[in-house]
C-alpha cells in the first residue's frame, strides 16, 4: 500500500501562483519520491490546469479536485462534474471536508452522493471526516466517525478498488490551528475508522488507506506517518509552499 501524501490548497493562489508551487515541488521531488510514496495536489478549480500540466509525466504525482457534483450535466449553476475535472486531468477529488461541512452547509448524506458518484465515475475519491472540539468534549468521536463514514460510503459500488477509496481523518479543532492530534488520538481515531470499514468492505478494509490531517508541519509529519494505520496525510498550509510540502512528501 503506498503512502498518500495530499496537499489541499483550498481557496489559495491564483494561476501563476499555482503553478510556480507545483513546478518547485516537482524539481524538489523528481526522482526522490520513493516508489511506496504517492503525492497528489488537490488545487482550486481555476488552477486545475496548470497544476495539472506541471505534474504531467511525474510518477506517483496525481491531480485531484476539492469538491465536484453529483451529476452528469445540467443545470446546476455554479458546480463542476467528474467529467468536466476528469477532462482537466484530476484522477481525484476531495469530499466532505470540515470547511464545506460547516461553512456550506453540506450533509453526511450528500457528502456520500459525491463519494459514490465520483467513483462510478471514475475518480478516486477522498473522504473527509472528523469531529468538532464540542464533540470531542462530549465524548462524542466515535459516533461521530461512524456517522460520517456509514452515510459517507453508503452508496459506493461493490467493485471499487481499494486505493480509489480513502479516508481522511482531519479533527477540525486541529485544523489551520498548529494543534496537532496526539499521538494517542490519532491512533485511537484511525484504528476505529479500520473497525469500521472491516465491517463495512470485509473484504478490502485492510488494503484502503486513513490519512490523518490537521496542522501537518515538515516537523511532525514523519512521526505522524508512522503511526498504526495511518496511511499518508493531507496538508493544508504547510503545502502551499513548494520546499514545505516537498519535505512532507519525503518525510
Ligand atoms: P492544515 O494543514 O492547515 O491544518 O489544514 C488541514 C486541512 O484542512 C487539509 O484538508
Amino acid at each position: 500500500m503506498k503512502k498518500l501524501m495530499a496537499a489541499n490548497w483550498k481557496m489559495y493562489k491564483n494561476r501563476a501562483e499555482a503553478k510556480a508551487t507545483a513546478e518547485d515541488l516537482i524539481n524538489r521531488i523528481a526522482g526522490k519520491l520513493p516508489e511506496d510514496r504517492e503525492v497528489v495536489i488537490a488545487a482550486p478549480y481555476t488552477a486545475l490546469e496548470s497544476v495539472g500540466a506541471a505534474l504531467a509525466g511525474q510518477a506517483r504525482c496525481s491531480l485531484s479536485a476539492e469538491n465536484l457534483y453529483p451529476a452528469e450535466e445540467g443545470a446546476y449553476t455554479g458546480e463542476i462534474s467528474p467529467a468536466m475535472l476528469k477532462d482537466v486531468g484530476c484522477t481525484y477529488a476531495l469530499a466532505g471536508h470540515s470547511e464545506r461541512r460547516s461553512i456550506i452547509g453540506e450533509t453526511s448524506e450528500f457528502v456520500g452522493e459525491k463519494v459514490a458518484f465520483g467513483l462510478k465515475n471514475g475518480l478516486a475519491m477522498i473522504l473527509c471526516i472528523g469531529e468538532t472540539i464540542e464533540q470531542r468534549k462530549a465524548g462524542e468521536v466515535q459516533k461521530v466517525i461512524d456517522e460520517q463514514l456509514e452515510a459517507g460510503l453508503k452508496d459506493v459500488p461493490a467493485d471499487f478498488a481499494p486505493e480509489s477509496v480513502v479516508i481522511a481523518y482531519e479533527p477540525v479543532w486541529a485544523i489551520g490551528t498548529g494543534e496537532v492530534a496526539g499521538e494517542d488520538e490519532i491512533i485511537e481515531a484511525h484504528g476505529f475508522v479500520r473497525k469500521k470499514l472491516k465491517n463495512i468492505f470485509p473484504e478490502k478494509f485492510n488494503e484502503m488507506r486513513i490519512l490523518y490531517g490537521g496542522s501537518v508541519k515538515p516537523g511532525n509529519c514523519a512521526q505522524i506517518i508512522a503511526l498504526d494505520n495511518v496511511d499518508g496525510v493531507l496538508v493544508g498550509g504547510a503545502s502551499l509552499d513548494g520546499e514545505s510540502f516537498s519535505q512532507i512528501a519525503l518525510a
